[in-house]
């Protein structure tokens, strides 16, 4: 797969590891937006620290780069709890998770990242131990096994998952909170960008951060990106300063246009006009048509697309809208003017 500037996943990269946790808001205060998850969290936060109880589990879905792992650390900031780190993947075997667990103390929060991948068999381990702190064992096997049960730390996981459709819905009904990330506005994402300039010490003046803002596909990662993306332009063909000729000239580059698209959304968009009259396709077409991989499209590309109301989804797939045709300076074909045709 080729690696786009307008990704929202994660990057492999150590270095852009490094700078991500760099910027990353720690507080309440400092994470901008999603206002309504932070009043249910600051409610349940504050509530729990008043009882002296651990927080309620949490789970946190929604598309890569809105801040689930952000937010993750900032409750346990905020509840100042130790958390820990894992993922699904990460949790091999059930004597994985076991050691996991009852390594935790009072309050801590084990913060499981794609959370939808853990094996089935891990998960039903993990449900008497959400719901009671309990952890079962079976030692040995067949007839002469038994099983052992385990009292735990009183903790809270935190799950993070891009898809909670994948999620079983044993493991879903476990959480006390379900929350969804929502895209950002542009004016939050504004703020982002100028708040991740301080951080990183780079000029930007208001216009320029607006324009990254509009062309940031609403998501934090991608604004911190376009960012350092056009920071080096600027250094290299100006002063240093980014104003708005450099963010234009630095984008055209790119050739991410004025809604954010790059060239894959286009000729996602335009195969979809030219071969299947504007759709409904089905996923698979999108994948034939793209080489992305299934979940790139799922989770990444599409969302932003049905966010600004270029693509909508039917009962029979996914439909190209008029917004679209006009973005990309297509005529579209009136679907009765071709029955009449037929
Ligand atoms: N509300 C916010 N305010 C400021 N910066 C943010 C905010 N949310 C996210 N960011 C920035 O965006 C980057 C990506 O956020 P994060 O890693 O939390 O996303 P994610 O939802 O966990 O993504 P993934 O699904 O890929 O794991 C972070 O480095 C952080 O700097
Ligand atoms: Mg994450």
């Amino acid at each position: 797969m080729i690696e786009h500037i307008t990704d929202a996943s994660a990057d492999d990269d150590k270095v852009e590891q490094e700078l991500e946790n760099t910027l990353r808001p720690r507080d309440f205060k400092n994470y901008i937006g999603q206002q309504r998850l932070k009043k249910n969290l600051q409610l349940a936060i504050t509530a729990a620290k008043k009882r002296g109880e651990p927080l309620d589990h949490v789970l946190l879905y929604g598309p890569p780069g809105l801040g689930k792992t952000t937010m993750a650390n900032v409750i346990a900031h905020e509840m100042a709890a130790n958390i820990r780190i894992t993922s699904g993947p990460a949790i091999e075997r059930g004597g994985d998770l076991a050691s996991l667990l009852t390594n935790l103390e009072d309050g801590d929060i084990l913060f499981i990242d794609e959370i939808h991948r853990l094996h089935r068999s891990i998960e039903e381990v993990l449900y008497s131990a959400m719901e009671d702190f309990k952890l079962d064992i079976i030692l040995g096997k067949g007839p002469s096994a038994k099983s052992l049960r385990l009292d735990l730390p009183k903790f809270t996981i935190i799950g993070a998952t891009t898809r909670t459709g994948s999620l079983a819905a044993p493991l879903r009904d476990r959480f006390g909170m379900i929350h969804r990330l929502d895209f950002y506005t542009a004016e939050e994402i504004a703020l982002i960008i100028k708040r991740a300039a301080d951080i990183l010490g780079i000029k930007i003046d208001d216009k320029a951060a607006k324009q990254l803002a509009e062309r940031a596909r609403l998501t934090p990662r991608i604004a911190n990106r376009l960012l350092r993306r056009v920071r080096d332009y600027a250094d290299v063909n100006g002063d240093g300063i980014v104003d708005i000729n450099i963010s234009q000239a630095a984008l055209a580059l790119l050739e991410i246009d004025d809604l954010g698209l790059d060239p894959t959304d286009r000729m996602l968009l335009n195969a979809i006009i030219d071969n299947y009259q504007g759709g409904p396709v089905g996923v698979e077409t999108l994948v034939a048509l793209t080489s992305e991989e299934r979940i790139t499209i799922e989770d990444t590309l599409e969302p932003y697309l049905l966010q600004i109301g270029l693509l909508e989804r039917t009962p029979r797939g996914r439909k190209v809208t008029t917004k679209a045709y006009s973005h990309l300076g297509k005529k579209q074909t009136n679907p009765k003017d071709q029955s009449t045709l037929l």
